[in-house]
């Protein structure tokens, strides 16, 4: 049912403040992560941790490239890769590596393609973070941490991919524990995801704000999404969710990019959207900007509020003082938004759209 939202894409991106709440249920309190919650088979898998596989698709793909920064940030080597690619070709696994895929769905072919495949890599276990209990990802891998999104019906992944992102945070404590994080940065890692379902919040009651943005983005037939550090796969995502429901063509590219080929793209048609956060790249983000701004690229920007912008012409979108942890998940949600205005401004099928299937389980 979707009670009073026009679209499940909607109603599910509205969701997401009480299931990030759910999915942070009883592994934290008081500043500390309760590493009991995660059984004994997952401490003794952790505590043997020198290095972390992460395989996905689509928009798990895009949450496992997000992790790979904080992972890297407690110094725990990581690598991500999409499972059709993984599956198929020969891998060198590190000593002391862990396995983990991600899924909203649990079924998704290739994926239980490659952790099928793993049995014989020599890893030192596999570990699934999936929203779906009885899935033969969590059925068939050694141990599992479980998203609490609930039912995920558009096709367009949304809750689930904030509640994967919740997981991974949470992982990244306990792999950091390990790793020397003192008290005081895992309470301060814990007291951020305490606060994220309220600065979500937050970030919803900007919607008619971004309905608004929408309204200028509909007619356009191509956009490039822009980010640096982990606020590239933001863009991956963001970019993903446009193409997906409005089928405008979006390309994301890590911001430092730009000269090496897609400014020649950069004309008055290229909107280019970019999340702008508080964080030690944004001066080089800016000046990314600027080269798009000279070539007269219209720019769609979501920053905070200490973020002073200074380029000649944009629209933008303040958010209120995010943290910077969790900054990738908040920003998460502007994009989705967008995406979600500039469909229903289209006129498109946005929980069904053409050629999609919500769980890609053949090949
Ligand atoms: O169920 P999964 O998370 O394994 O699905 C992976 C992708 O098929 C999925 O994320 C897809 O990219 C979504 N339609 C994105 O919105």
């Amino acid at each position: 049912d979707k009670g009073p939202y026009a679209h499940y894409m909607l109603k599910e991106i509205y969701e997401q403040p009480a299931v990030v709440s759910e999915t942070l249920e009883g592994r934290i309190h008081k500043g500390r992560l309760l590493e009991d919650s995660f059984g004994h088979e997952t401490k003794a898998l952790l505590d043997s941790t020198k290095h972390v596989q992460i395989v996905a698709c689509g928009t798990s793909y895009h949450a496992g490239l997000v992790a790979r920064y904080w992972l890297e940030e407690v110094g725990i080597p990581c690598s991500v890769e999409v499972a059709s690619e993984y599956r198929y070709r020969r891998v060198v696994v590190p000593s002391g590596s862990l396995l983990i895929t991600i899924s909203q769905s649990g079924e998704t072919a290739d994926t239980l393609a490659a952790l099928r495949g793993s049995r014989e890599q020599g890893y030192i276990g596999s570990l699934t973070v999936c929203n779906v209990p009885e899935s033969s990802l969590v059925r068939e891998s050694d141990v599992c941490f479980m998203t609490r999104a609930g039912t995920e019906i558009g096709v367009a992944s949304t809750k689930a991919f904030t509640t994967q992102l919740v997981a991974l945070r949470l992982l990244t404590v306990a792999l950091g524990r390990r790793y020397g994080l003192t008290t005081e940065q895992e309470e301060a890692m814990v007291n951020e995801l305490h606060s994220l379902p309220r600065q979500i919040e937050v970030v919803l009651e900007l919607a008619d704000e971004i309905q608004i943005m929408a309204s200028d983005f509909s007619d356009k037939h191509n956009a490039l999404f822009l980010g640096r550090g982990p606020f590239y796969p933001v863009a991956m995502e963001g970019a993903l969710k446009l193409k997906e429901i409005s089928y405008i063509h979006a390309e994301a590219y890590p911001a430092g990019e730009l000269k090496h080929g897609p400014l020649a793209l950069v004309d008055e048609s290229m909107p280019v959207v970019c999340a702008l956060p508080d964080d030690p790249l944004l001066e080089k983000v800016l000046s990314n900007l600027q080269e798009v701004r000279a070539r007269g690229g219209e720019l769609f920007l979501f920053s905070d509020h200490k973020v002073k912008i200074g380029l000649d012409r944009y629209q933008s979108l303040t958010l209120s003082d995010i943290f910077p942890g969790t900054a990738p998940i908040v920003y998460s949600i502007p994009l989705q938004l967008l995406a979600y205005h500039v469909a229903v401004i289209k006129g498109t099928d946005v929980d069904q759209p053409r050629n999609l299937a919500k769980s890609v389980t053949v090949e």
